[in-house]
């Protein structure tokens, strides 16, 4: 092999990052090889032995990685040889690198997707930290980038927590799928030695909720498709899509123009030429990055497409853009939880906000209707108030109770009470509704939620 394709064809310097994986996968199989009398008692110790020498070696940095053998397995493989003679010799059998690599890659994955579950828990809990502590204030809702009706920060806040709830119920799904056993189906078709591969699945802990072992049902299948990394980053790429709507607002939210929150120092940059700026560096980057995700979402599922039956090298490209998924995904959960804590609210400049634009011109409608009036016509009457209050430059709550009659005779004094804000808000109280009673019921649907062990 020229040393050009010896380089191009190896993949040590990236999955090494599996070594543990392959460590533990590699036991497991050692067990079930010497409890079925492939390997004898003598053996399984040795290899036993020899891992445990080679994890103390990796963990210290003692372990020289070599390019020379190709990738994680075999440099873990070839190291156990050296260590341990024979021993490390029968290791693989029954076993080829085709089952070993994908049970590896499953195995990390697994571990990693428990991971981001406790950072979604804790993104989901600092969000309703900040929900509780909001309720009560007004900012203007949006439609269209449009002023369109009050509503509670927290209630705003409880929607994203809404979304990565989702994306971590999304994620225990992936996890099932994720958690099955394709040891055992050798190269391709499986192997003429007794193996127990349900053995080995228990041994992994590839069991369903029910203790039941998790093992692909047919070889062909289990070395070579990667559809649970493919879902995976699906699953990633919708939660970053998620930071990233949430990194918008942050952004708008923090410019002069709303000036609605403040996003303390250690999360914002200067500027080289301009001494008054801080900017939004870390939403900003957190929306570029999904691009990255999503395009690590494109990659794999390219890389599927065209592979016949059954592995093909093509598959070691799976790596590189997992990893980074993996990565890029934990590192944004973990910096939007600390930063989420550490938003400063500016209520006064929300309400102000609020109350340009109309934000209760439905509420006016809605009280007309409630008079009697059919809603299309209430919708057209509160059209020429907000025309006759925007001549004048006042809000609707500012126009003389006479000049509101005339654009409806039924209207009376109260109706200054469902034109106010605060009267808006606490009149949508339907289920799921921005009033703060059904706020704060959200936040003990969340509270009680997030406490309990998943
Ligand atoms: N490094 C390879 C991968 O990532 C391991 C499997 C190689 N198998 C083979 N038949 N060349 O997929």
């Amino acid at each position: 092999m020229s040393d050009l394709v010896k380089r191009y064809t190896s993949s040590v310097f990236f999955d090494k990052r599996l070594w543990k994986a392959d460590i533990t996968g590699s036991l497991a199989h050692a067990d079930m090889l010497a409890a079925q009398g492939i390997i004898n008692a003598a053996d399984h110790a040795s290899i036993k032995e020899g891992m445990a020498k080679i994890t103390a070696e990796i963990e210290s940095g003692d372990f020289e990685w070599k390019l020379d053998l190709e990738d994680v397995h075999l440099n873990i493989e070839a190291r156990l040889t050296a260590l341990m003679g024979d021993a490390g010799k029968r290791l693989h059998t029954g076993r080829s690198r085709n089952d070993q690599v994908t049970t590896d890659v499953r195995l990390w994955l697994r571990g990693e997707i428990d991971l981001i579950d406790d950072l979604l828990v804790a993104l989901q809990t600092a969000l309703v930290d900040v929900a509780e502590a909001n309720v009560d204030v007004i900012l203007p809702g949006f439609t269209h980038l449009q002023v369109a009706q009050p509503v509670s920060f927290g209630h705003h806040m409880l929607a994203y927590v809404e979304m990565f709830a989702r994306d971590a119920a999304r994620m225990a799904e992936v996890r099932k799928r994720v958690n099955f056993l394709p040891l055992g189906a050798a190269a391709l078709a499986g192997t003429s030695y007794p193996l127990d591969r349900e053995r080995v699945a228990k041994t992994l802990g590839m069991v369903d909720e029910s203790g039941q072992p998790c093992v692909c049902q047919n070889s062909l299948d289990a070395v070579s498709d990667r559809d649970f990394a493919i879902e995976f980053t699906a699953a990633a790429s919708i939660a970053m899509v998620h930071i990233s709507r949430m990194s918008e607002e942050l952004i708008l939210w923090m410019s002069q123009n709303f000036g609605f929150i403040h996003i303390p120092d250690r999360f914002t940059t200067g500027s080289s030429i301009m001494p008054q700026k801080k900017n939004p560096d870390v939403p900003e980057l957190a929306r570029g990055k999904t691009g990255r995700v999503v395009g690590h979402l494109m990659g794999l599922i390219t890389l599927m497409k065209g592979q016949p039956l059954a592995y093909n090298k093509d598959n070691q490209e799976d790596k590189e853009p997992l990893f980074d998924t993996v990565d890029t995904l934990k590192d944004t959960l973990r910096i939007f939880a600390e930063m989420v804590k550490g938003i400063t609210v500016k209520p006064k400049a929300m309400e102000q906000a609020a109350l340009c634009g109309y934000a209760t011109a439905t509420d006016l409608a809605d009280y007309m209707v409630k008079k009697g009036l059919p809603f299309r016509d209430a919708h057209e009457a509160v059209a020429h108030a907000v025309k006759a209050a925007m001549s004048h430059n006042v809000d609707l709550s500012e126009l003389p109770l006479e000049v509101l009659q005339g654009f409806n005779g039924k209207i009376e004094k109260d109706v200054y009470e469902c034109l106010s804000l605060r009267g808006s808000l606490n009149a949508r109280s339907t289920l799921g509704g921005t009033a703060p009673v059904q706020v704060r019921a959200q936040i003990a649907r969340h509270r009680a939620r997030l406490a309990q062990p998943v």
